[in-house]
């Protein structure tokens, strides 16, 4: 048995049955892995900000990143897992993250909070965007299961976007 021979049958040993199709299988499984990139990338980036946040508000926002970090970590598995359900294969490793990832890195030594909870915060919003996006995917493909948890990660990362919003208007004049 040649090499491509062994490689198709391994790979068919992880094509779960799926009635949606070949296409529905390529399309939403793509958007998926990209998306579960993201949330890792994300997931990280908050973690690295909850670490490295300093000053007067020190404990809040400490606090707050770590609760918005658990929530991202805790959508990674559903969308891996989704991804398996529809027949396709997920992420493999950090390497693999970094490559579909469209969450921009973070490796300064020193960000100000005000400057971590607006990176955050637009970081959030393009998710929600991107989720959106993968939300008409899937009605292309009638695939209502997974638009169906993707409205739910939608509206927590809006709830993440308002909190990450109003915590940054901390000193702004009341009456604005
Ligand atoms: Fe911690």
């Amino acid at each position: 048995m040649n090499d491509k021979v062994s490689t198709a049958r391994r790979k068919a040993a992880l094509e779960t049955p799926t009635s949606l199709g070949a296409e529905a299988t390529r399309d939403i499984s793509g958007a998926l892995n990209a998306l579960a990139a993201d949330f890792f990338a994300l997931y990280l980036k908050t973690k690295n900000f909850h670490w490295h946040v300093s000053g007067p508000h020190f404990r809040d926002y400490h606090l707050l990143l770590d609760e918005q970090a658990d929530q991202l970590y805790a959508t990674t598995d559903p969308i891996a897992e989704r991804v398996r359900k529809l027949g396709g294969t997920t992420l493999h490793s950090s390497g693999h993250i970094a490559r579909p990832q469209r969450v921009s890195d973070n490796d300064a030594d020193y960000v100000t909070p005000l400057d971590m909870l607006a990176e955050l915060k637009e970081d959030n919003a393009r998710l929600a965007d991107r989720m959106r996006e993968t939300h008409g995917v899937c009605d292309e493909h009638g695939d209502v299961a997974t638009a169906s948890l993707l409205e739910v990660w939608i509206d927590e990362a809006e709830r993440r976007t308002w909190f990450l919003f109003e915590a940054s208007r901390r000193g702004e004049a009341p009456g604005r």
